[in-house]
């Protein structure tokens, strides 16, 4: 059995690494599986993807669509015409996408037309906000998936709500923990640590690159003073995706303890994560690996895909209303934030029950 995994963008990266290590066990135990590496090149930066390879120890990609930049429409297009053409010359008996980027959706929509079945790694997850180009991929991507692995059971309950088949729908946990938690004994100190004088929970973490945050100049601007204002000088580090990075150069937003620093690799930034009094983010996944690592989360969206990192973890979400902010400092600085726990079968086992699924399901 041959299985065409499918990545794209920096968050697609630490979800297959366990995977595939996965299926190379089973195939080393003698079992007929093996896999095939399609990197759509929708992230292309060394920072943002290379490093991301070379640290994970995941192998070198087979096929590269070197899709690179564009718009949605752009993107999307693309990286279908590459992938319809990788399957084509490579056929597989099943494709499997992770996640919710545009890659996710434009390979599970070439997989669907060439008749191959589809495994959803991260399935029945939603916010509701179809104004996030991530939900529609999600909607789209469920509604052609065969098979559907879930990290919780809001994921479930959303599939049973779709009238999706029970016995497709497989809660296996959470991949992206898988890599967390066997990683966590590697993680590096990063350069800047020394350079500003770090201390162990006396700084903060921030990300930002949805849209709805940095594509508005002005509304950027004022999020970003705001969180300064409040912080009580504590050192606060942005590493800044490629996409705020073209916005924040023509705003020169400066402030003494706010550092901008190039975007980092995985062992360092989870490191930075780690070790930080908290984390402010709009990503989906640092909610996940911040509930894992109990660090406080505030997290600057208006709803969340991932509603158990506010319900058993350690995230409030406050989206960008100045006084959730504001409110969300005032706890956190009086050392009252909540203390989370961690969600049912995230325990770094996730990718290895995935690959038992497909055994099973192939009857290899
Ligand atoms: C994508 C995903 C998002 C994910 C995020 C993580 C979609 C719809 N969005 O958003 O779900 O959380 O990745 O990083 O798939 N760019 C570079 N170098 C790169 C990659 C991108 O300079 O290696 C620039 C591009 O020019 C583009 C911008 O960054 O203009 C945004 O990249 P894009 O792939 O459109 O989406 P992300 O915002 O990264």
């Amino acid at each position: 059995m041959t299985i065409t995994i499918v990545v794209g963008t920096r968050p697609n990266f630490m979800k297959i690494a366990p995977i595939i290590e996965a299926i190379k066990i089973k195939k080393n135990q003698g079992l007929d599986i093996s896999s095939r590496l399609v990197h759509t090149g929708q992230h292309y930066d060394k920072n943002l993807s290379d490093t991301f390879f070379e640290e994970l120890n995941i192998p070198r990609p087979d096929s590269n669509l070197e899709v690179k930049s564009g718009t949605q429409a752009e993107q999307t297009a693309a990286i279908m015409i590459g992938f319809e053409k990788e399957l084509e010359q490579n056929p597989c008996d099943l494709v499997m996408v992770v996640g919710d980027v545009t890659s996710t959706m434009a390979c599970a929509i070439v997989a669907k037309k060439a008749g191959i079945k589809i495994a959803h790694v991260e399935a029945g997850i939603r916010s509701g906000d179809l104004k996030m180009p991530e939900e529609i991929n999600r909607i789209v991507t469920d509604s052609l998936t065969n098979y559907f692995f879930t990290t919780t059971t809001y994921a479930n309950n959303n599939l049973e709500k779709l009238g999706v088949s029970k016995s497709n729908v497989f809660f296996v946990g959470n991949v992206m923990i898988d890599t967390l938690l066997k990683n966590e004994d590697r993680f590096i100190k990063p350069l800047i640590w020394n350079a500003l004088g770090l201390d162990q929970k006396k700084y903060m973490v921030i990300t930002l690159h949805r849209p709805s945050n940095v594509d508005e100049a002005q509304q950027l601007k004022s999020l970003i003073t705001q969180i300064v204002m409040l912080s009580q000088q504590y050192p606060i580090i942005f590493p800044v995706h490629p996409r705020t990075k073209k916005i924040l150069e023509g705003l020169d937003l400066n402030f003494k303890n706010l550092h901008y620093i190039d975007p980092l690799g995985y062992l360092s930034f989870n490191y930075l994560v780690k070790n930080a009094l908290a984390v402010l983010t709009d990503s989906g996944g640092i909610t996940e690996e911040t509930t894992v690592m109990n660090v406080p989360c505030i997290t600057l969206r208006n709803s969340t895909e991932r509603p158990e990192t506010c319900d058993i973890g350690t995230n409030v979400l406050v989206g960008t209303d100045p006084y959730k902010i504001e409110d969300a400092f005032k706890t956190l600085f009086s050392g009252k934030w909540k203390q989370g726990s961690i969600p049912e079968l995230w325990d770094g086992k996730a990718a290895k029950r995935i690959v038992s699924h497909l055994v099973e399901i192939y009857k290899l």
